[in-house]
């Protein structure tokens, strides 16, 4: 048994969420944390929205709206759409909270305190026009360093190094194309020089490991080279407070958003904490502490553009806190924090063959979806489609194809026959006879289904775990086929009916076990066809809460959920006797209409695919 920390990507809250987002960190994150819940391990899952920035800034703007308001109406459409997929989240939070603030504050005056936050000047961006300070992702250029005509002020997207306006030849503002003048301005920078060597340390510790998908451990290696200070104070009235004297005074200086968004991981942890009865504010340190306890994990889910902050800023900040980096110093306030076991990186989803576009509608929200399909029909999909190692697309002819050849005609028919032929012939699970060959050899294959699916799960290689699972319930319906169930009528095959149909009944529990992580919903559907009783997969809740702190604060809806009666990760004897009635169909089977309608919705018909 092992502590697990599921460390999920923070949304930014300056919109809902499209599909795009959700098959990156939060389908892939929850069947992660419900398949290690039921393997027994003690998982703290966490996240939140990321509230910070300017993009926040920018879109509260356009929308009229104050930031405060914009990011409270974005946090709770996002939180319920995350609830309402069944992500299984211990907490999901929000980044304004005063608590956030202080173990923020916290981190950076550790960092500080240890002499690897170092003031310098540095040059910002100021449009011509407004005079106002143009943040680095609004200013974009050629990178200087792979030629790139597209870089961003902060990053590349091409090579992936980090950038600082300044260092683009030939920049233009994002906004109006103008050309910005630059301006002297005084930050704090984190020395990651300083840190670099500790850093390569871990990743090649982590390369050993042999556990990280290649293109993250080498991406993240590649970009240790081009290694230098990062500002991580911006020039910007919204964010946390720089946390002293000299600093926090001046109301146009703040915390840079990545510098407090990832420390997000371990605020978050602290509050859940500290929302536990009694006395339990200090459980946190269970999955963070180092030797806290035995058998520590950390695992980061994650869209591709965020690898650099999880596999270098991040563990920067924690190598800095906790005093490892060359110019040494003590471990910080919260103890010496464990780095990352494993970076989680997905490649991205594209919609239609198109890259996911707000602005030109190439785009489906998790809420319209989920108003239309099942939510298990949309966990399936991104499962099996999943950008797990190479991008991937989702469009609504394979949805379509997926959901009714898949879902409902093999899992959903599998369930439903076994179900009515046993609530027609017995209305309750049968006791066996003596069991065949044939029925000994479903029932060993399903039951290593449970190894099998598992390590492929626990190993991030989740679309082989979805296809395994699904070859079995393509044995269990051959098996269907084989033993022709509906054909043993009369007194003296009874008996074999019975045996059967039992065996079929335990392949289905055993199975809806297996499936259970990617499809929550549905296995209490599955789980009560056969006469099993209550939830079978632990569902999240929003709840509305206060301000640990700060009573001036709103009050914020959360996620969380209490997940101890997650069934275990394991075959259980399905029980005799066990009332079964005629079932209703558990998934919908779509329309072939969906597709047009659906396309009509994105203004894609008449028009050609992209090749
Ligand atoms: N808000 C960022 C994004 O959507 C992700 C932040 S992950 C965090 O790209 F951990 F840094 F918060
Ligand atoms: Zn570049």
């Amino acid at each position: 048994m092992s502590h697990v920390l599921s460390a999920v990507a923070w949304p930014y809250a300056n919109g809902p969420r499209h599909l795009g987002h959700v098959a990156g960190f939060g389908v892939p994150s929850d069947v992660f944390s419900r398949y290690m819940r039921m393997a027994g391990h003690e998982v703290l899952m966490i996240s939140g929205s990321d509230e910070h920035g300017t993009p926040i800034l920018v879109q509260a703007d356009k929308a009229g709206q104050s930031p405060q308001e914009f990011i409270d109406t974005n946090h709770r459409v996002i939180a319920e759409d995350l609830a309402a997929l069944g992500v299984s989240y211990d907490l999901y939070t929000r980044t304004t909270t005063a608590n956030h603030d202080d173990v923020v504050q916290r981190m950076f005056l550790a960092c500080w305190h240890n002499g690897y936050m170092v003031e310098q000047t540095q040059q910002v961006a100021i449009s011509p026009s407004t005079g106002r300070t143009l943040p680095d992702r609004y200013i974009e250029g050629t990178c200087p360093i792979c030629g790139y005509a597209e870089a961003r002020g902060d990053q590349c997207d091409s090579c992936g190094n980090q950038l600082d306006p300044a260092d683009l030849l030939d920049p233009r503002s994002k906004i109006n194309g103008e050309t910005p003048e630059f301006r002297d301005t005084e930050h704090f920078f984190l020395d990651l020089p300083a840190l670099a060597e500790a850093l390569g340390e871990w990743l090649d510790g982590r390369e050993a490991s042999g556990l990280w998908r290649p293109n993250v451990i080498r991406f993240s290696q590649n970009i240790l080279a081009e290694i230098r200070p990062r500002a991580m104070t911006r020039d910007i009235d919204w964010g946390i407070t720089i946390p002293l004297e000299g600093w926090q005074e001046n109301p146009t200086k703040k915390l840079y958003v990545w510098f407090d968004a990832v420390i997000g991981y371990l605020s978050a942890s602290v509050e859940w904490a500290r929302r536990l009865p009694g006395d339990q504010s200090e459980r946190w340190r269970e999955w963070w502490v180092q030797g806290a306890v035995a058998d520590q994990l950390s695992y980061y889910f994650m869209g591709k553009d965020n690898i650099t902050f999880h596999s270098q800023i991040w563990p920067a900040e924690l190598l800095a806190h906790n005093g490892r980096g060359a110019k040494g110093g003590e471990v910080g306030p919260f103890g010496e924090l464990n780095l990352p076991t494993e970076v989680v990186s997905s490649e991205f989803l594209t919609m239609e063959g198109r890259q996911f576009s707000t602005s030109r509608n190439i785009v489906i929200y998790v809420r319209d979806v989920l108003e239309r399909y099942q939510p298990d029909a949309v966990r399936y999909f991104l499962s099996a489609a999943a950008p797990e190692t190479a991008d991937s697309d989702f469009n609504w002819p394979e949805f379509v194809k997926r959901t009714n050849t898949e879902l409902v005609a093999g899992w959903g028919n599998l369930v439903n026959r076994t179900a009515t032929m046993i609530a027609k012939n017995f209305g309750e699970i049968p006791e066996p006879g003596p069991l065949e060959e044939v029925d000994e050899a479903l029932l060993r294959q399903v039951r290593e289904g449970f190894d099998v699916v598992g390590g492929l799960i626990a190993g991030h290689k989740q679309k082989a775990a979805l296809t395994e699972a699904m070859r079995l319930v393509g044995e269990a319906n051959a098996y269907v086929s084989t033993t022709e169930p509906f054909k043993l009528k009369g007194d003296d095959q009874r008996e074999r009916l019975a045996t059967v149909l039992h065996t079929l009944a335990q392949a289905v529990l055993d199975l809806n076990t297996i499936l259970s992580p990617y499809l929550p919903h549905s296995s209490t559907a599955v789980h009560q066809a056969l006469g099993g009783e209550g939830e079978f997969q632990p569902m999240p809740v929003v709840q509305t809460v206060s301000d640990l702190d700060d009573p001036e604060r709103p009050d914020y809806p959360i996620v969380t959920g209490d997940y101890a009666g997650a069934p275990r990760w394991a075959h259980r004897p399905v029980a005799a006797g066990a009332a079964v009635a005629k079932p209703s169909p558990i998934f919908t089977k779509l329309d072939p209409s969906v597709v047009e309608t659906e396309r009509a919705r994105l203004g894609l018909v008449g028009q050609q695919d992209p090749v």
